[in-house]
């Protein structure tokens, strides 16, 4: 990969150490550019009417899309977040009394609510499958699970918001296809991050958003449904763009997967998120995904060194999400001295309200987050591991 370029590329790169990449990576100048244009043609031409001169554009973010996961642009829908991608598909399955949902121990807190909202609501089951020694979901005790009939859905995400392992997601999803089950997967930390493709993937649904590792615009994501699933399924919510009034008394909803759109939409982001997709497609995905793994494994390596800090990543294959705890600073603490660098250095905190499983399994109240990107530099992680060697004591 030519880093200079893609640093070049990166206006942020020159300002601060970003390795909030899992939060919100830092946009390319494409990104930026297609965003800050279109508002200019709204702010000059009307919103409307820029829109329009923008239509073969933004049918092309279909495309884009289905390229960067393997699918059909019919079966993208752009949908402001992930969550709200998930809530759509999640919501309109028709789950019934007794079904049984299987959710990993890495599940986001934003899906697991949904599934206690449907346990209440519909007297859906959910099940959480136990992982291996490595941290991942167990293959065999998924296998096992999936004999039972009552199950419908097995849902979770592909890396979680704290780290923890890639999930083996071709073969869960190779064994839930295998048992006749749905798949719904959250790929959120992972699309641009890492090669996705639903067809090896084998998932019948899949969410994503634009800010984090695509590097596209917040207020944005998209999901995927499977074109012979969509039709099938009847969004809980409904709006004259996912559907049409033909009398008074009937409506249609149209075929493809935008049935689980609305209609407005922050268009420029839109156009900034198709860039995004763009912009990944031409770095390459594939040696993308190899520099973070390289990138991500120097810093573990790095941070065991620094007295104090326990790297906390669990799995057999690890993502670029670098987590570990500090025996002398809280992670609040540690996120605003290494705000407070010369070049400030961006840190998050995930706390166990967003993947309560795990980090009650794992006795973890909260960690520190590095999430690294292909834009990321080895001189910026020495930067890092430095900076934290200098943490004044609680
Ligand atoms: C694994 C996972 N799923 C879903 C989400 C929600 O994404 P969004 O904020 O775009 O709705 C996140 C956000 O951090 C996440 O990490």
């Amino acid at each position: 990969m030519d880093i200079e370029q893609l640093r070049a590329d990166t206006p942020g790169a020159a300002e601060l150490i970003h390795f909030n990449n899992a939060g919100a990576a830092l946009m390319p100048q494409p990104v930026l550019d297609a965003i800050t244009g279109h508002l200019q043609r709204e702010a000059c031409l009307g919103g409307y009417e820029a829109a329009a001169e923008q239509a073969q554009a933004l049918e092309n973010v279909y495309g884009a899309i289905g390229r960067l996961i393997n699918a059909r642009a019919d079966e993208i829908a752009v949908i402001e977040n992930a969550t709200r991608a998930w809530d759509m598909a999640f919501y309109s399955l028709p789950l019934r009394p007794g079904d049984v949902v299987l959710t990993s121990t890495t599940e986001y807190a934003g899906n697991y609510i949904p599934y206690l909202q449907l346990q209440r609501q519909r007297g859906i089951e959910l099940r959480v499958l136990p992982n291996d020694e490595h941290g991942q979901v167990c293959l065999s005790a998924l296998k096992t699970l999936l004999d039972d009939e009552r199950v419908a859905l097995v849902s979770l995400p592909v890396i979680a918001t704290n780290g923890g392992p890639v999930q083996p997601i071709e073969q869960i999803g190779a064994l839930t296809r295998a048992a006749g089950k749905l798949f719904l997967l959250d790929a959120c930390q992972g699309v641009g991050q890492m090669p996705i493709d639903v067809k090896k993937i084998g998932c019948h649904m899949l969410a994503a958003t634009s800010r984090k590792y695509l590097r596209g615009p917040r207020g944005m994501g998209f999901l995927y449904v499977e074109h012979a699933l969509c039709q099938t399924l009847e969004p809980t919510f409904l709006d004259l763009h996912a559907a049409s009034l033909l009398t008074p008394e009937t409506f249609a909803i149209r075929d493809d997967a935008r049935r689980f759109e609305n209609w407005e939409c922050n268009v420029a982001a839109k156009l900034g998120l198709g860039a995004a997709v763009e912009y990944a497609l031409a770095q390459g995905i594939e040696p993308m995904w190899q520099r973070i793994q390289q990138l991500a494994s120097h810093l573990r390596t790095q941070l065991a060194t620094v007295p104090g800090v326990t790297v906390q990543d669990l799995g057999a294959l690890k993502s670029g999400i670098v987590t570990f705890t500090h025996h002398q600073s809280d992670a609040t603490q540690l996120q605003q001295w290494l705000a407070q660098q010369a070049r400030r250095i961006n840190v998050s905190t995930s706390r166990a309200g967003s993947t309560l499983l795990d980090m009650q399994q794992r006795g973890l109240p909260e960690v520190s987050r590095a999430s690294v990107h292909a834009y990321n530099t080895h001189a910026e992680i020495d930067a890092l591991v430095h900076a934290l060697r200098r943490l004044p004591g609680r």
